[in-house]
């Protein structure tokens, strides 16, 4: 750590942090939570792109292996030592090569389909490989976007068109419940995760019970895995912005917004005082397109204004961005603009409303602890 600086206001903006005090305890309560419900946790590590962050995830406890968006990331976390990986986008046939590089040098890779024409696809195209292919037969809960419905013949359908196929070997099924972003009381998250929960369960007597093997019941959203209440059959839980947590999960009350651990350092470039506008460095190249709290009770803009210490800067927000300029005005159009919290050249955090696409934007985070820089760690990106 040579070469970074040691504190917040030495570093070049806009850059991304990581308050590690925050990081630790959403790791923890998480894992706590799954824990005490007899079950384990597979995270998704898409969020962060990180083997430290998943370092610290993994000493939480109750971890077994990880889930993928990129093949990239199970090649990078392959490479860091990890062997359990879920790749958990539905897969093509143009990617079987490198899944299978991935399989002949030890990955203990699995892919997922989710329809008969996919699976006929990917049955033929394995054949020219020398090795086994674990899938999961993704499953859709919630109407939100892929999989099968459970209760469909496709289910089996499928089942028999990988029993009888060469090189595939069937591990059980999978859902997302997206639709939880949706639920913005706890009875709702509950009812989400419940549903989640019991539909997997179904899919997966169903199989058993038409001689099918299903070993594997993965399920998981960040807001369902905080609410379920009973994860009896269910053999992991999926979860990934929960590390970070960010003003989508604060809109939906599955954290506060304190817990929210990430966020973008931003300089003050400029005073538009007749608008009432501060403007800054983080545009939307540094935040993310990212409005996921456009249809919240509380529209945070491209996000959330807190002081150089992660302290909310009393409803200032990001309230619209171009590419490389953001700009700041109170959340109430008619609030004049605190020009004393926004000097020249000074330093503000900004809390992002989807902690993935934020820190997709970066190559790597500052640790820190308030204003102290305490390390710099590499994310890998790509495809
Ligand atoms: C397939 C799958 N599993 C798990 C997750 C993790 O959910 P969350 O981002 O709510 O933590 C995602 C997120 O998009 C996902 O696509």
């Amino acid at each position: 750590m040579t070469d970074t600086p040691t504190s917040i206001a030495q570093l070049v903006t806009p850059c991304c942090l990581i308050e590690k005090s925050k990081l630790l305890n959403n790791i923890a309560r998480l894992s706590a939570h799954i824990g005490e419900l007899g079950c384990s946790l597979r995270p998704h590590v898409k969020t962060h792109k990180s083997v430290d962050v998943t370092k610290l995830i993994e000493d939480g406890g109750n971890v077994t292996g990880i889930t993928v968006s990129t093949l990239q990331e199970a090649q990078h976390f392959f490479a860091n030592g990890y062997t359990n990986i879920l790749y958990a986008v539905g897969i093509v046939p143009n990617k079987l090569a490198t899944a299978a590089s991935l399989i002949e040098q030890g990955c203990d890779l699995k892919v997922i389909f989710d329809n008969v024409s996919m699976a006929t696809m990917i049955t033929e195209k394995a054949a020219e490989f020398d090795c086994t292919f674990k899938v999961l037969i993704e499953l859709d809960t919630d109407g939100h976007r892929s999989g099968i419905e459970p209760a469909n013949q496709a289910l089996l359908d499928i089942a028999e068109l990988v029993k009888q196929s060469k090189n595939i070997a069937l591990c059980g099924v999978m859902t997302h419940a997206g639709e939880s972003y949706s639920c913005f009381t706890h009875e709702d998250q509950l009812a989400m995760a419940r549903q989640e929960r019991d539909l997997s369960l179904l899919a997966a007597e169903r199989l058993r019970a038409a001689g099918f093997e299903c070993p594997m019941v993965s399920i998981g959203s960040t807001p369902t895995a905080f609410a379920i209440d009973d994860l009896t059959g269910i053999t992991e839980v999926r979860a990934g912005v929960y590390a970070f947590f960010d003003l989508v999960m604060a809109g939906l009350n599955v954290c506060g917004v304190e817990d929210i651990a990430i966020s973008v350092l931003a300089s003050v470039i400029g005073h538009q005082t007749e608008k009432q506008w501060a403007i800054t460095d983080a545009g939307w190249m540094a935040m993310s397109r990212d409005r996921g709290t456009a249809n919240h009770p509380t529209d945070q803009g491209y996000g959330l204004v807190c002081d150089i210490t992660g302290n909310s800067l009393n409803d200032y927000i990001v309230y619209d961005a171009n590419q490389e300029h953001g700009i700041i005005r109170h959340k109430n159009v008619d609030h004049a603009m605190n020009y004393n919290a926004f000097p020249l050249a000074s330093v503000i955090r900004v809390l992002p409303n989807h902690a993935c696409s934020t820190a997709a934007q970066f190559s790597h985070y500052y640790l820190v602890d308030k204003e102290k820089v305490i390390e710099k760690w590499h994310v890998t990106r790509g495809w």
